[in-house]
């Protein structure tokens, strides 16, 4: 990918809790009922409150790949875009993949679709559901290229990855740069 300044504006790194971020839409890496679970999901939830879980009933879930928008209640973001990555496994590793991107291509389509300047992801797919860090960051930084690439994104202003651990860090650090050249 070639070096774009204004790209690289557009991008950034947090590390901590994505529950504590203060942005237009954060994403929920959830499961297809969206009707809460443990991880992020849970954390998100819970700090939502019960208003969260009452609009997520009116969805009727979310097929894996997709995504789903609803109020972000007593979180400090204004919206949470729900969206269901795949349970990693090596054998279906290329199904896995396709569907982790449609995740991030989703939500940020949905953002744009909603007129939000910015989203926070985490990294979808990697705790529970077993997604290699790295596999998963390269495709979660292709799939922001190509959106803050096109002309979706002109009204857009910002993708935060909120890593949890030192170690997601390290990886995001590292592969950044390679998506987004300085
Ligand atoms: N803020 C930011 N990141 C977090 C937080 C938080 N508060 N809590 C966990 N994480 C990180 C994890 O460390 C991991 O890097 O989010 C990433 C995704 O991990 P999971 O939450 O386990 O999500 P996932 O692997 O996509 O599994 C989804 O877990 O409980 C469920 O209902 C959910 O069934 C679904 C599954």
């Amino acid at each position: 990918f070639p070096p774009s300044q204004r790209l690289l504006d557009r991008v950034s790194l947090y590390q901590g809790d994505i529950t504590k971020v203060e942005v237009d839409s954060i994403v929920n890496a959830a499961k297809r009922s969206l009707l809460g679970g443990g991880g992020v999901d849970g954390a998100i939830h819970q700090a939502a409150g019960p208003k969260l879980v009452e609009e997520c009933e009116t969805l009727d879930g979310c097929e894996t790949g997709d995504a789903k928008i609803t109020a972000g209640y007593n979180l400090p973001s204004k919206h949470v875009i729900h969206t269901v990555g795949p349970v990693y496994s090596r054998s279906r590793a290329e199904q896995c993949a396709h569907l982790l991107a449609s995740c991030y291509r989703r939500s940020l389509q949905i953002a744009s679709q909603h007129s939000l300047k910015h989203i926070a992801f985490p990294s979808i797919s990697t705790g529970i559901y077993g997604y290699p860090v790295p596999d998963a960051t390269h495709i979660a930084l292709k799939e922001t290229r190509k959106f803050l690439d096109s002309e979706d994104s002109d009204n857009f202003d910002r993708v935060i990855f909120v890593v949890f651990s030192d170690e997601d860090m390290d990886v995001y650090q590292e592969l950044v740069p390679l998506y987004f050249p300085p």
